[in-house]
């Protein structure tokens, strides 16, 4: 029991926050900077910590940043609306051209689209019939809010558009986002331009929206009804003929070197821009290439952020904590004394792992410089030796896991022949608290179980309470002694308890993403759960540990096969798969739509002609087929390109299986 003067301090910062809330989110005018709002946020989270208090529902563990307002109608966008994957530098620019070449085959020929990235609010704007009908903002992606009132006060957003050529249906995307000269005027109201944007954008009343002058720049499409257009210069080149803004700095590049250089140019040429940005968009120019190369789960294969360098700051190391992962990962974390970056205050830098504390001889006490750039997590890049005391001494890195005591252990890979670089705990399983701990967290994850009314911090209470050890036990809480707890009431265990048995109902994907398995992430789980289609076959395999068979899926190999094994060998892994089975609905997987090749697998063997073996696989999954990696009697087509494996054409033979070429299989898709 926490004592009344420490509950009063809580309830008053818990109060404080909460005013900052209302006045940023829904006021639209904070009255404290970014930075002294995350500090009052870190102050609350640790005074959690420290007294041991059950976070209430408005408490910043709980309530977790940005809550959509209530005020708008939700849209769930026709294109999701992904994010970009980030590049730093060369090496990351060279690894992004690398990855595009061996998925189209090396002798293609395409150049970038440049784009400077402007720091704002990226917005969508459906027309239909040449008139602006739906405006919605990016929200999670999957959906945003109809803000279509607020960007029609926005001058250049055209309301209706006269060009013959203008599709009858297109969603065009694109930045708002206020000059830096229009920011100084309201500067006292918002802290930086993008807030300014997404602030003005987000008010209940257009009138308020129209006193702030938003601009906005397009620069894509999401849904086009017949694309007529072959390059995104050409796109931006349309746009700008049917009125809306493009960027004057757009242009096209053809190879790394040359954006390397063009971005150190534009990196100083920034701040005399009139608008922020933090750094450089580049797309594939050609759009039968964008569309062969497609997605990942979360950004284009074909466009690449080349961020502009990052802010970094000077402090000292006070303490380097272990930090224990979900797989067992010993991450050595640096406790710096509190620095400003950027506008953030930052105390913590990852030091990534042992081999990179070894590298850099990373010790206590040391003055380092920590940097920090855009979402990746602030981390250490250089140690000033000469400021070093002589009584400093090298770290030691822990040999046995903090936490549970047991053996620690870096695996040698047979493929590189070298040890990793990470520290691992071989208790596995439930068996070590902060691997339990961070399971559990993985478990009830927006992309596994996604019970959102049980965030990180809950987990974590609920367990110190010996409330939750394993997943299942999330099934038989017992409520009232939640109720009972501090900082609860009997409406948040009243949507808790909702977001629990919501979660109940879920697909086979989801459910075996959410065991955490090493290896086995978001992609694997489908792949698999593609394969063996209900849980009833997951259980006889994990039973028997035939996990041989998935060598059979296009994408599994020995590291995850080994990972599967190593997983199930441990026998309280294999009863909570089998405990929740009977607590959850666990949904068979529906074969992706009514394709062409539907219920139809392919396996390919040699080269083909113009086109990677991965490509092939996904256009066979485009169309709803499948793909295998061994003959056998469920396969129904072998596609054979350039020196073929002959043994393997020779099982097709034998087992009477249809032998095709490429341009077989294109015609089987039209
Ligand atoms: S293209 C699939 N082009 O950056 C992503 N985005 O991290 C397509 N952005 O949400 C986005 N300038 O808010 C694209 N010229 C540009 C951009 C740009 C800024 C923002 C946008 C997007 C984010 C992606």
């Amino acid at each position: 029991m926490i004592n009344e003067k420490i509950s009063k301090k809580y309830k008053l910062k818990l109060k404080e926050y909460n005013k900052h809330n209302k006045l940023y989110y829904e006021k639209n005018k904070p009255t404290i900077s970014d930075s002294e709002y995350d500090k009052l946020k870190l102050e609350i989270l640790e005074f959690e910590k420290k007294y041991n208090i059950a976070p209430k529902k408005n408490s910043p563990s709980i309530n977790i940043g940005y809550t959509a307002s209530k005020s708008f109608e939700k849209y769930k966008h026709k294109v999701k609306m992904l994010s970009l994957s980030n590049a730093f530098g060369y090496e990351d620019l060279l690894n992004f051209e690398k990855k595009i070449f061996n998925y189209l085959n090396k002798n293609i020929n395409f150049s970038y689209s440049v784009e400077p990235k402007i720091d704002g609010i990226s917005a969508s704007l459906t027309y239909k019939n040449k008139k602006f009908i739906v405006g919605v903002s990016r929200g999670d992606g999957n959906e945003g809010e109809i803000i279509t009132e607020n960007l029609k006060t926005i001058k250049d957003i055209p309301l209706e558009i006269n060009s013959k050529n203008f599709p009858d249906e297109i969603e065009i995307r694109g930045e708002v986002y206020i000059k830096k000269k229009d920011f100084l005027n309201i500067k006292d109201n918002f802290a930086n331009p993008r807030n300014a944007a997404s602030g003005s954008l987000r008010q209940k009343d257009p009138n308020e929206t129209k006193k702030i002058p938003l601009r906005f720049i397009a620069y894509t499409f999401g849904y086009i009804k017949n694309n007529q257009f072959k390059t995104q210069t050409e796109f931006l080149i349309e746009l700008k003929k049917w009125g809306f803004k493009t960027n004057i700095d757009n242009k096209i590049l053809r190879n790394v070197n040359d954006l390397v250089n063009f971005h150190k140019e534009f990196e100083n040429k920034r701040f005399d821009l009139e608008y922020d940005v933090d750094g450089l968009v580049y797309k594939i120019n050609e759009f039968n290439l964008q569309n062969r190369l497609g997605f990942t789960s979360n950004s284009p294969r074909w466009a690449i952020a080349h961020k502009f360098s990052a802010d970094s700051a000077s402090t000292k190391i006070n303490k380097i904590e272990i930090q224990i992962g979900r797989t067992g990962a010993l991450t050595p974390v640096a406790k710096v004394e509190p620095v400003n970056i950027g506008g953030v205050v930052v105390s913590n830098a990852t030091l990534h792992n042992e081999d990179e504390i070894d590298r850099k001889d990373i010790r206590i006490g040391d003055l380092v410089k920590i940097e920090r750039a855009g979402d990746v997590i602030p981390h250490v890049i250089e140690v000033d030796k000469t400021k070093r005391s002589k009584s400093s001494k090298k770290f030691k890195f822990p040999t046995i896991c903090p936490s549970c005591g047991s053996n620690t252990i870096k695996e040698f890979n047979t493929l590189t022949k070298k040890y990793d670089a990470v520290r691992r705990c071989t208790n596995d399983s439930f068996g070590c608290e902060k691997i339990a701990i961070e399971k559990l967290k993985h478990f009830i994850s927006k992309e596994a179980l996604n019970i959102d009314g049980l965030g990180k911090k809950v987990v974590e209470k609920l367990w110190d309470l010996d409330f939750i050890n394993k997943p299942q036990d999330i099934f038989s809480l017992d409520y009232n002694k939640i109720t009972n707890l501090d900082g609860w009431g009997t409406q948040s265990v009243n949507n808790l308890k909702n977001s629990i048995e919501n979660s109940k109902k879920v697909s086979l994907q989801r459910f075996i993403y959410s065991l955490g398995i090493r290896h086995i992430g978001i992609e694997n789980s489908k792949l698999i759960s593609d394969n063996i289609k209900n849980i009833s076959k997951f259980i006889e395999l994990i039973k028997s540990k035939q996990f041989d068979s998935f060598l059979n899926i296009d994408g599994i190999g020995e590291t995850q096969i080994k990972s599967l094994k190593n997983f199930f060998s441990n026998k309280s892994n294999i009863s909570i798969v089998i405990e929740l089975t009977s607590l959850l609905k666990i949904e068979s997987q529906i074969l992706n739509g009514n394709g062409i090749l539907k219920g139809k697998s392919f396996m390919f063997t040699g080269k083909l002609n113009g086109i990677s073996r991965a490509e092939a696989k996904s256009l066979v999954e485009k169309n709803s087929g499948s793909t295998l990696n061994n003959v056998s009697k469920n396969l129904d087509y072998l596609v054979v390109g350039e020196k073929a494996t002959n043994k393997k054409v020779e099982q097709a033979k034998t087992l009477g299986i249809d032998i095709i070429s490429l341009e077989e299989l294109k015609k089987l898709l039209n």
